[in-house]
């Protein structure tokens, strides 16, 4: 092989040489204190990649990829590479994959919302300090399409979610299972004593018989119609099931759409603004989406200085309708509301809410995008406009004594009886404490009570999915379905129940959450928004008063968490990665 650039590349070369506009490798030279000393190393050693010179002058797009053993919903991430890689290179540019943390939901201790940030600082920091013109995101794991939102909105350069889409879901005696509102049902149930161990080893192993995400309208699939509602994926990408060859299709169209971000200069902070998030709201509350989304949201529309008041987030829930019938709010699965026409299909019946002059990374207005007629909507799924499953949104902001910064009720999951509720508390002042007490015998609780967890906030634990406290034992085999709960802690967007969640503020920093006692009595009101602590002002402040924190970790990421996490309504991100840190 001639090792004497071509005429064309020798071109390029000078060009690139001459010019401070750099653009693919030579973007963000390393820093000797000779420029072209850098650009000559870096393309020196460019070429032990194996790559031609004429593929190393042209733009780069990264693809941040997320494989990992301990990710089973990734496990088709290489695949996915490889078609976004494909893609990239038709369109004319160099796809450059690169490694990022991967979060797996269920093999991270103490919660992978404690590593979220984690991921997220890695992503904006490997796209800015390496050389791509654009970026391709693929995740699909809870955490990692909020991480990869927030990363690549501080990074600011083009970029497009690619999520690794949903599981399929499994059979067990005729029925359809879904990871994981069926895991929470069959183990329910194994509590209750009505499933044996015999059944509830042979259901372990039909719950999850694909790669993907979970399959039913959990955080994972609710971050992906919000990444597509912001304008941040390709239209109609958010559904397609992992396993289904559509999935490549797509991935392979986001490399194109990627280098075609490299021209128009569209950036995420274009994309996702005030309406797109309003946008994605909408489509949160209209899916009975996971409340963890909320937080999630939050942190991502703070990374560009955006911010949506409690107050407009109960305006769009009441006039936003559920339309979407999915587990954990109704009966389908994520394969479901693809084959029934998916977010194109629901984003029509919206249609009226929206703001229609958002753009996507396409370059195209939401308005264009919906101007075009689909053939077919399966209603048993995506309801019509005019025939909701429910006239509101699925979830609603709680404010009062007991919650005087916010706290979040899903009413789609919940139990409609419940609504209205005024109990006495039954207190559980750590994850520790649950864990011992929930199923003691002796434990004094009826179900009229009101199960109340301290401490499991962002501060106390990093925020875990304890917030679907089990029933107590003694009460779930009586036949208890339901109570309400209490916490400053998340909940699984495949759990449900009449489960208030991220109280704050919360209790570990002095929120009045702290302040409750067994047998306090607390009132509910979903119709006025509120929740009480039916207890003096003067008493909540003595008791208050009283109050200590619990002991902080003092090293590394665990004492950099819990010095800098904001609270839930700003997204518990860090403080000094939101767009006003200075
Ligand atoms: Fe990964 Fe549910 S465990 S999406």
């Amino acid at each position: 092989m001639n090792d004497r650039p071509e005429p064309s590349a020798r071109l390029a070369w000078k060009r690139q040489t001459m010019n401070d506009k750099a653009f693919g490798l030579d973007r963000g030279l390393t820093n000797y204190g000779d420029r072209d000393f850098a650009r000559f190393l870096r393309r020196s050693f460019a070429r032990s990649l194996g790559i031609s010179r004429e593929l190393l002058n042209k733009p780069v797009v990264g693809v941040a990829m997320t494989p990992s053993a301990f990710n089973n919903c990734h496990r088709y991430v290489p695949d996915l590479v490889q078609a976004v890689s494909r893609g990239v290179l038709s369109a004319g540019a160099l796809p450059m994959p690169f490694p990022t943390i991967s979060l797996g939901e269920v093999f991270l201790n103490p919660t992978s919302m404690m590593y979220r940030n984690l991921m997220a600082m890695d992503t904006e920091e490997m796209i800015f300090a390496q050389p791509m013109d654009a970026v391709v995101l693929i995740g699909g794991c809870d955490k990692t399409v909020p991480a990869q939102l927030m990363g690549a909105s501080s990074a600011n350069i083009p970029a497009v979610q690619l999520v690794t889409g949903p599981m399929s879901t499994g059979r067990h005696k005729g029925q359809r299972l879904g990871a994981c509102t069926d895991c929470r049902s069959f183990w329910a149930k194994f509590r209750a004593g009505s499933v044996d161990a015999e059944e509830i080893a042979q259901v372990e192993g039909r719950l999850s018989v694909t790669a993907g995400t979970c399959a039913v309208m959990g955080t994972a699939s609710t971050m992906a119609c919000l990444a597509e509602a912001l304008g941040m994926s390709l239209p109609g990408t958010a559904a397609i099931p992992a396993v289904h060859s559509d999935r490549l299709v797509a991935a392979e169209e986001s490399g194109r759409a990627a280098v075609r971000l490299i021209e128009s200069k569209l950036r995420p902070s274009d994309i996702i603004t005030n309406k797109s998030v309003e946008n994605a709201l909408r489509v949160l509350l209209s899916v009975g989406g996971s409340t963890n989304a909320v937080v999630h949201l939050a942190a991502v529309a703070g990374r560009l200085g955006i911010k949506i008041p409690m107050s407009r987030f109960n305006e769009l829930s009441d006039e936003t309708p559920v339309l979407v019938d999915l587990k954990p709010v109704g009966e389908g699965y994520m394969e479901d509301f693809h084959a029934a026409g998916g977010m194109g299909a629901l984003l029509r019946e919206l249609k009226p809410l929206l703001h229609l002059d958002t753009v996507d990374v396409t370059g195209r207005t939401l308005g264009e995008r919906l101007a075009e007629p689909i053939d077919w909507v399966d209603r048993a799924y995506i309801k019509s406009f005019d025939e909701p499953i429910s006239r509101v949104g699925g979830l609603v902001a709680l404010s009062g004594s007991l919650a005087p910064d916010g706290a979040v009720f899903k009413r789609a999951a919940a139990t409609p009886a419940l609504f209205e509720s005024e109990g006495r508390a039954v207190v559980f002042n750590g994850l520790d404490d649950l864990a011992a007490r929930i199923d003691a015998p002796d434990l004094d609780v009826r179900p009229d009570d009101i199960l109340v967890l301290q401490n499991a906030g962002p501060h106390a634990a990093g925020m875990p999915e304890a917030g679907y406290l089990p029933i107590p034992k003694k009460l779930a085999q009586a036949g208890v379905k339901d109570m309400v709960r209490i916490s400053d802690a998340r909940m699984s967007g495949t759990a449900f129940g009449s489960i208030v969640l991220h109280v704050a503020p919360e209790a570990a920093i002095g929120g009045p959450l702290a302040a409750v006692r067994n047998g306090d009595r607390i009132r509910l009101s979903i119709s006025q928004k509120r929740i009480d602590l039916l207890v003096a002002d003067d008493e909540i402040r003595r008791r208050l008063a009283d109050h200590k924190p619990p002991p902080a970790p003092t090293r590394g990421y665990k004492a950099l968490y819990r010095r800098t996490v904001t609270q839930a309504p700003d997204g518990c991100d860090f403080d000094f990665l939101a767009a006003d840190a200075t």
